[in-house]
């Protein structure tokens, strides 16, 4: 029996940052420019721009203060960035960043892996970046790692989640992305998540961040859709993964969401033909073929 679904879902496109931070070449910058700029043009209101984190650990994302800088950034839209450490946050803000994301975990396995901290450590991280950003009135996103499952340590407590995830939203985070880092959920595990996790947060300050390692991703996004989640973060062409998850594979595709939502009369304000024009354009730079099913069938058909 289907529960509330939304009317309006608010996509959140990660392609410029979780997407090419994981290609082994290395996107030049007026190309990615140009990706935030025709994603905006196919109608997505928040585009992930980049992150500000070390360039000897993520060198795809280096040249982040001149993207930024370079950026012309439309009044409608929000490009957050994401920031790991008071250094990342006074490195984004300068370059023109008006939104943030943090990004913890809740495995301590991949913590380290990721951003060579224990998760105690990465709360005492974020707790100058939020006092930061509570003065200059910056809206800081939080992400939780591992929500369904680790490389490295397996499956990951619901309980393990829920509790990163509240630390997060009780130190001021506005939004907290839930994500499947390896693809490993399934529809039962995020619906599950979804009822611990609202135990201590409102539903509509969650969002569903699920990788496409296994095929699960739309299965789950539709699982928790229908527990009233209304942010959905997915990646153009599907493109992504986490250089510190081995074996991740891309975001969902945004143009699969995109499909799936306008069948189910969901608004979305995003316009398909345009979204696929704009995967087409990058898996070419890329010189590899689209992870969306939904690109792939319309430009055959
Ligand atoms: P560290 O080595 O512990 O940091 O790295 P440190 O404070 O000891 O500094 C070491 C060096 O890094 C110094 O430079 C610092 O200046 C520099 P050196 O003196 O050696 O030349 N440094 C920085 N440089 C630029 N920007 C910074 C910064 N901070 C320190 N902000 C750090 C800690 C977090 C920086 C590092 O581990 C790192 O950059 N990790 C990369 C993490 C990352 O980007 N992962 C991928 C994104 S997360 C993800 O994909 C998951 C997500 O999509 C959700 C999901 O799917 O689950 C969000
Ligand atoms: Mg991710």
């Amino acid at each position: 029996m289907p529960g509330r679904l939304p009317d309006k879902v608010t996509i959140v496109e990660v392609g410029p940052r979780d997407g090419l931070q994981n290609e082994e070449i290395v996107v030049p910058l007026d190309v990615r420019r140009e990706l935030i700029n025709q994603l905006v043009a196919a109608g997505l209101k928040v585009i992930e721009a980049t992150s500000f984190v070390s360039p000897k650990w993520v060198p795809q994302m280096a040249d982040a203060t001149t993207l930024m800088q370079t950026l012309k950034q439309e009044q409608h839209v929000r490009y957050p960035v994401l920031t790991p450490n008071i250094k990342g946050f006074e490195a984004a803000i300068a370059a023109g960043a008006k939104e943030v994301a943090v990004f913890g975990a809740a495995s301590e396995t991949f913590s380290q892996k990721n951003i060579n901290c224990s998760i105690e450590e990465s709360f005492q991280r974020f707790e100058p970046i939020m006092t930061q950003a509570k003065k200059l009135s910056i809206p800081v996103r939080g992400y939780v790692s591992c929500a369904m499952g680790c490389p490295y340590e397996g499956s990951v407590p619901v309980a393990s989640v829920a509790n990163v995830a509240t630390r997060l939203y009780e130190m001021g985070c506005y939004e907290i992305s839930l994500g499947d880092t390896i693809g490993v959920g399934n529809p039962m595990l995020a619906r599950q998540l979804i009822e611990a996790v609202t135990e201590s947060i409102p539903v509509e300050n969650l969002a569903a961040h699920f990788h496409d390692t296994y095929g699960m991703a739309l299965a789950n996004i539709l699982a928790v859709l229908e527990l009233g989640v209304s942010t959905i973060d997915s990646a153009i062409a599907g493109l992504g993964g986490c250089p510190y998850a081995s074996g991740a594979s891309g975001n969902v595709a945004t143009e699969d969401v995109v499909y799936m939502l306008d069948g189910m009369g969901i608004q979305t304000d995003i316009n398909l033909p345009k979204l696929i024009s704009v995967g087409k354009m990058i898996s070419s730079h890329l010189g590899k073929p689209s992870n969306s099913k939904v690109s792939t069938a319309l430009l055959k058909s």
